[in-house]
């Protein structure tokens, strides 16, 4: 791997006595300014603006990061995988409408920007990259490996996946082609059974063991070693499991889970023991895929060992239009009253869906989406009333990568009136999950090395910093079926999903919220 320092982090200083620079670290004392709100007797609210005095510290040196895949022989793997090498190399390749140049396109860290401020001089908005607020690994530097159950070597299953340009191709080729995945775990119940005929890259035994747990571990530590990193990330990048039934004495908590997992309990899926591998290695685990890996014992283990997990399900193509335009809907007062949405796609991804426990996961996680966005307007929707919402996958070989979404927004207007929305949305599968793949490991790993304590405002000892907490709630842009801390609410809406990202990461370095009031602008 390469040593090369491409970020270009300090593009900017904070000047202010709250924000401090050392070698080392970023601090900053932060006011987090909230309200509260309490119901009188008499049923009328009362609102209360309330400040918490936090501090913030970010370690700024960049680690050197490993990104460990699991189905790496994917899809996704292989396109997220030719796309740094492409990036890395800065490749220019030939294609029907002329020369493609590497991009990072789709990656909100790498592709989008956010104003940090006005101009002092002309006024105007000044916009940094997303990727310069704080000190973050750049995708370039990212080592990558991982497993499959599949044992093609790379530039094999880049072919299989039918996703890049064969002038990309040949150009990533031999690199492509020197990388092979680890063995895997595979328990066949819990993937379609059409997957069979590729599992031939197998660690020993069909079921949970402490064994597999081991393995894993040190798959994990000998990548670690080999390349000299700081630091890995693992992200689930396998296919759609089947749910494993919550059963009490089983998966409920920590205890009984690793008693499950040594027992080789059949409830125990593939991903929860890769979640458990990494949660025990402390290395960060993300899950790609909309199965319930984290059933309740992974996440009290992982609260238990300051772990970092983060999910679940990509939000690539319909779920992100659908988050973005039902927020807009529901904002503008209109009352969205159903939603039809139909998938056709030809991947291997639609072929495991074919089979109707996938398909099932998928379902869930796609259908709670607007629950929070109906929920918070009660002047459309009375308690409990819901939009109809629908959601059907059909598995078509022809369309390959190109999936289809096609859906119906119906709503209720003015006076009775209607308006529907027809999209028809062409959802290159692989080039729009591989840059979220790239956000969910650059936004884990910085969020790694941030540590806030609550301060008290006349300088006393507060105490040690501590970590944000285990479920990192924060990666949800990225995510269709969002995990949060147990008991802490769910927001699918997207702005409010890059607004969170966006204003933690600038309290980290002592500035406010973004906010797009301009009233510089509005009363001179
Ligand atoms: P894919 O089917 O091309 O790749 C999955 C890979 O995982 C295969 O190579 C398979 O051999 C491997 N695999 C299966 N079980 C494994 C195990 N136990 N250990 C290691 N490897 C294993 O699928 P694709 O398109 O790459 O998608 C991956 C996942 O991401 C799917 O669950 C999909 O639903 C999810 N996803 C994809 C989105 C997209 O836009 N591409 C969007 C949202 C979710």
């Amino acid at each position: 791997g390469s040593t090369v320092q491409t970020a270009a982090y300090d593009v900017f200083t904070v000047n202010s006595p709250n924000v401090t620079y050392t070698d080392n670290e970023i601090k900053s004392k932060y006011t987090y300014r909230t309200t509260q709100v309490e119901t009188n007797p008499d049923g009328k609210l009362v609102a209360t603006p309330t400040e918490t005095l936090y501090d913030f510290k970010v370690e700024r040196k960049v680690p050197k990061t490993g990104m460990m895949l699991v189905g790496w022989g994917g899809n996704n793997g292989t396109t997220v995988t030719a796309g740094i090498i492409a990036n890395r190399r800065n490749l220019v390749w030939p294609t029907k409408e002329g020369q493609q140049e590497a991009n990072y396109y789709g990656s909100v860290v790498m592709g989008s920007t956010m104003k940090l401020g006005t101009d002092a001089k002309t006024h105007k908005d000044v916009n940094i990259p997303f990727h310069q607020i704080l000190p973050m690994v750049h995708p370039n530097d990212l080592v990558i490996g991982g497993w499959d159950i599949s044992k093609l070597n790379l530039a094999e299953a880049m072919d299989r996946s039918k996703v890049l340009e064969p002038t990309l191709k040949a150009l990533v080729q031999k690199e492509m082609a020197s990388q092979v995945p680890l063995p895997s775990i595979y328990y066949p119940d819990f993937i379609a059974a059409n997957q069979e005929d590729r599992a031939d890259n197998l660690i020993q035994g069909s079921k949970a063991s402490l064994a597999h747990v081991e393995h894993l571990r040190k798959d994990i530590r000998e990548f670690k070693e080999k390349n000299g990193l700081d630091k890995v990330i693992v992200m689930w990048t396998a296919n759609t499991e089947r749910y494993a039934d919550i059963i009490e004495g089983v998966n409920d908590t920590a205890d009984n889970l690793l008693k499950s997992i040594e027992q080789g309990h059949e409830e125990v899926s593939p991903s929860t023991v890769f979640a458990v591998a990494c949660i025990l290695e402390g290395t960060p685990f993300i899950n790609g895929s909309p199965q319930n890996t984290f059933v309740p014992g992974a996440i009290e283990l992982a609260e238990k060992h300051n772990a970092y997990i983060g999910g679940d399900d990509f939000k690539s193509g319909q779920t992100k239009m659908k988050s973005a335009l039902v927020d807009f809907l529901i904002s503008a007062g209109i009352k969205l009253t159903s939603i039809a949405s139909y998938n056709h796609l030809g991947n291997n991804d639609g072929k495991n869906l074919s089979s109707q426990k996938q398909f099932r996961s998928k379902e869930i996680s796609k259908s709670n989406v607007v629950d929070d966005m109906v929920e918070a307007n009660h002047i459309l929707y009375k308690k409990g009333e819901h939009p109809d919402h629908c959601v059907v996958i059909k598995y078509m070989p022809a369309v390959a990568d190109n999936k289809r979404a096609l859906d119906e927004y119906y709503a209720e207007i003015f006076l009775g009136g209607h308006q529907t929305i027809s999209l028809f949305n062409i959802c290159e599968d692989s080039l729009l999950a591989s840059p979220l793949i790239i956000d969910l490991v650059v936004m884990a790993e910085m969020m790694t090395r941030i540590q806030w304590k609550a301060a008290s405002a006349n300088g006393s000892d507060t105490g040690d910093f501590k970590n944000f907490h285990s479920v990192l709630s924060v990666l949800s842009y990225m995510l269709k079926a969002p995990l949060t801390p147990p008991g802490t609410p769910v927001v699918n809406a997207l702005a409010k999903q890059r607004a969170a990202v966006t204003n933690i990461f600038r309290a980290c370095v002592g500035l406010e919220p973004e906010n797009d009031m301009t009233l510089e602008h509005k009363l001179f």
